[in-house]
């Protein structure tokens, strides 16, 4: 009975081993299946990444609140629309879309907040390294995307691409902006202060 569907690939049926729909828009269905695969790692990056956000928005306190809170809340609601996009390229591409929390952390490379207690600068810097974490992960993506000549999927990676690039300076500059308010030296997060120093 399965078999029927699994084993022919007509117009409307998936084929049972991977999952794919027939989609018949130029592409091969072992590069969508690739392409589905790594726009899934990044599509459950910006839902790790949505949820830590969305928790320092509301647990944040100190001197910093009103601005971390306001920040992280332009961040998220970003980051919500953007895995809706994502999820639905993955469908386009005829795959499945990832669904479950517990698949997104296997998918991750940005792991959960730890259970400690943060500060609300280290709260920012978490948040910080996660953007470029994500930045990473969608360059690899968009790279795989233009090897295919895919540039629906290129274009969609490339704008979030900017977009966690675009973060990760604003949450820096909250903490730098921070540290020279409070002790009159600009904190140093990718270490090129450090790297100055050594000269
Ligand atoms: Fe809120």
């Amino acid at each position: 009975m399965a078999q029927t569907t699994t084993q022919t690939s007509t117009q409307g049926k998936t084929s049972g081993k991977t999952g794919m729909a027939p989609v018949r828009t130029g592409i091969e269905s072992t590069d969508r299946q690739r392409l589905a695969q790594a726009v899934s790692k990044a599509m459950a990056e910006t839902y790790v990444l949505y949820t830590k956000t969305q928790a320092i928005h509301w647990n944040v306190v100190g001197p910093m609140f009103y601005s971390i809170h306001k920040l992280t809340e332009e961040q998220y609601e970003d980051l919500a629309d953007a895995i809706d996009d994502l999820a639905e390229r993955i469908r386009a591409l005829g795959a499945p879309a990832p669904g479950a929390f517990a698949e997104f952390l296997k998918l991750s490379d940005i792991k959960e907040a730890p259970h400690e207690k943060q500060t609300a600068e280290q709260a920012v810097m978490m948040l910080c390294a996660d953007h470029e974490t994500a930045a990473r992960t969608f360059r690899e993506a968009t790279q795989l995307a233009d090897e295919m000549d895919d540039v629906v999927t290129a274009d969609l990676l490339t704008e979030r691409m900017a977009k966690h690039e675009k973060a990760a300076w604003m949450l820096r500059a909250l903490v730098q902006e921070s540290a020279i308010q409070t002790t009159g030296i600009a904190a140093s997060s990718d270490g090129e202060a450090a790297g100055k120093q050594r000269q």
